[in-house]
């Protein structure tokens, strides 16, 4: 006997699955993106245990004929593709048959089907073995029910994360594909409770508010445009607004959600400085190209695509996108000192922040300001009470003589020397903060501010449920956050070293970075990111007026750090004109 043997299908199908179905999300997707493909006007989604233990997917689509469904199940088998010119030119969402076959051979999978008519088809297969076959009462469209998830492949069941978190990942898949169909109605129900409900016809703005948050959702801008055979439309956040991961960037090809760093950096390359170091925007964002200009078969979860002239395409993001920034208000705004990283733009940001520090004033946020809830005033260093930073040192900072505020932005001081020095506001404090949280969370000695009455911030979705697999995590970084139903939470506490910040944004960028921690991996070792984050939103912002006794005591606080010519985000927070520069400006030297 030979020693190659050809591998019977069903294990075939499961090798395939391996690549196909990597969760419950993966599910989802092919089934979404199959009656999406069948040209269905409504979609309902239902997870039990995250999908785990079900998912099902109705659809209001073609449906397919016995003889169809029978053959739907097969490996390569499908309605999409007929020959190789097909696969230069695809225009639908599937073309490989291999989804339902690859799903079927690791689950409990019902297909209940019918093209209309009188009966439709139903079908159970499990692990890939069909083992019934008969007629079901059904109106025209598809129902794929998917249960057991991996029962016969316990090695991949393993690596499942909790029920909570492949919901998250489920529903991310869901409102990936809602945010390019707004002319299909999407619902999910996840363990009962609606999760998502959008109705056909829905716009771009409404399914973008879904998907990115009601904080991005105030700062979206529509944009729209081409160069050469490359159209692009949709929406991004204004500068105003950042987030600290890339995750709510949506890129679409054709209509397909891809993952492309080219084009997420061109987007980020049009914001040109406008956003601080390290922050993103959001953005969902529609690429036309013509279908063969792009090869769509080259990823297992076809989530990557190669372009044939890749330039072409980030060109027109990058053109398109800086173009409307352009045409935006507030950069003409932006004095000319605040171009490179840094605070939020001025003009708008200081009639924000006088807002923000009016909440911040009232001592107990009430739930009518859940929504930009915030600590109780402006945390500036207190030497006498900071122990963990040593008694103050007159060193200096503390010897400088403060003149005054430059541009709300920078604190302009004289050096005993006569030398100029400017130290900017935000990034000194952040500096400041971030070395007294540093410390506090080394030495386990975090202070916290309980709330009488906790103010209740509602997330955008895909951070609501990481902070809600997170609850541990910030915890440990001095919160106490308790879910408050749908994607709402009551603070507690907080580190009272954050007084006067918006939680609401701050548990947003939090619950984002701690999810994106390695499985398994400790707070610890992206502490300084997650501190970092807390000092940026704690400090006081450019644009934002200070008093002389809240600049003394940011001034002595530098004195007690080290490090302390940079901030965390490793731009540097003063700098200094030596006498003899300004003599010889003005000509005495
Ligand atoms: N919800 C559905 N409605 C109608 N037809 C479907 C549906 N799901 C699957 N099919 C049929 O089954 C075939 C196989 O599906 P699948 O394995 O996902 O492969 P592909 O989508 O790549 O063709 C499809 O080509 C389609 O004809
Ligand atoms: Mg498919």
């Amino acid at each position: 006997m030979s020693r190659i043997q050809v591998l019977p299908p069903g294990l075939v199908n499961q090798i395939a699955a391996g690549e196909v179905v990597e969760r419950p999300a993966s599910v989802v997707k092919e089934l979404l993106e199959n009656a999406l493909d069948a040209g269905a006007t409504s979609v309902q989604v239902e997870l039990e245990e995250g999908g785990l233990s079900l998912v099902r997917v109705s659809d209001d689509g073609s449906g397919m004929e016995p003889e169809d469904a029978r053959l739907a199940l097969e490996r390569h088998a499908t309605s999409k593709l007929r020959d190789a010119s097909g696969l230069a030119a695809i225009a639908t969402m599937g073309f490989r048959g291999e989804a339902l076959p690859a799903i079927a051979s690791v689950s409990r999978l019902r297909l209940d089907t019918s093209a209309g008519g009188e009966l439709g088809t139903r079908l159970l297969v499990e692990g890939g073995r069909l083992v019934e076959e008969g007629a079901v009462a059904r109106a025209r469209g598809t129902t794929v029910e998917v249960r057991d998830l991996f029962f016969n492949t316990p090695a991949r069941r393993k690596f499942m994360r909790s029920s909570s978190t492949e919901a998250g990942h489920s529903s991310e898949a869901v409102l990936r594909l809602a945010l390019a169909r707004t002319d299909v109605g999407f619902s999910l129900r996840s363990a009962g409770r609606v999760v998502l409900s959008s109705p056909a016809g829905a716009s771009l703005e409404d399914r973008a508010a879904e998907a990115l948050g009601r904080e991005a959702h105030r700062h979206l801008l529509p944009v729209s445009g081409r160069r050469g055979e490359v159209r692009v439309r949709g929406v991004v956040t204004s500068p105003e607004h950042s987030e600290a991961t890339s995750r709510a960037f949506y890129l679409y090809v054709n209509g397909r959600y891809v993952r492309d760093r080219g084009a997420a950096h061109a987007v980020l390359r049009a914001f040109a400085g406008s956003l601080p170091h390290g922050r993103h925007p959001a953005a969902v964002l529609f690429v036309e190209i013509p279908l063969d200009r792009v090869d769509v078969n080259v990823h297992p979860q076809k989530l990557e695509v190669r372009f044939a002239d890749a330039r072409s395409v980030y060109d027109a993001l990058f053109h398109v996108v800086a173009e409307r920034l352009r045409a935006a208000p507030w950069l003409a705004h932006r004095p000319a000192a605040e171009a490179g990283e840094g605070g939020p733009p001025v003009p708008q940001a200081a009639e924000e922040v006088a807002g923000i520090l009016e909440a911040a004033r009232a001592l107990h946020p009430s739930e009518a300001e859940t929504a930009s809830a915030t600590v109780a005033g402006l945390a500036f260093p207190h030497p006498a009470s900071d122990a963990a930073l040593g008694p103050p040192r007159r060193g200096y900072f503390g010897a400088l003589r403060y003149l005054g505020q430059l541009a709300r932005t920078y604190l302009v001081c004289e050096a005993p020397g006569g030398e100029l020095v400017v130290v900017d506001q935000h990034a000194s404090h952040e500096r400041v903060m971030f070395q007294r949280l540093r410390q506090a969370f080394r030495n386990r000695r975090t202070e916290v501010q309980p709330f009488l009455v906790p103010p209740v911030v509602t997330l955008p979705p895909g951070p609501a449920r990481a902070l809600e697999s997170g609850l541990a995590e910030v915890e440990r970084l001095g919160f106490a956050v308790e879910p408050f139903g749908g994607e709402s939470f009551a603070v507690k506490s907080a580190p009272a070293a954050l007084a006067g910040v918006a939680l609401g944004p701050l548990l947003t960028d939090l619950a984002q970075q701690i999810e994106e921690l390695e499985r398994g991996h400790a707070v610890e070792e992206a502490v300084d990111d997650l501190l970092a984050t807390m000092a940026c939103h704690g400090a006081v912002r450019a644009g934002q007026a200070m008093t002389e006794e809240e600049v003394r005591s940011l001034l002595d606080g530098l004195d007690a750090v080290d490090f302390k010519a940079r901030c965390p985000h490793g731009r540097p927070v003063v700098f200094e004109v030596p006498l003899t520069e300004l003599e010889r400006r003005v000509g005495r030297r």
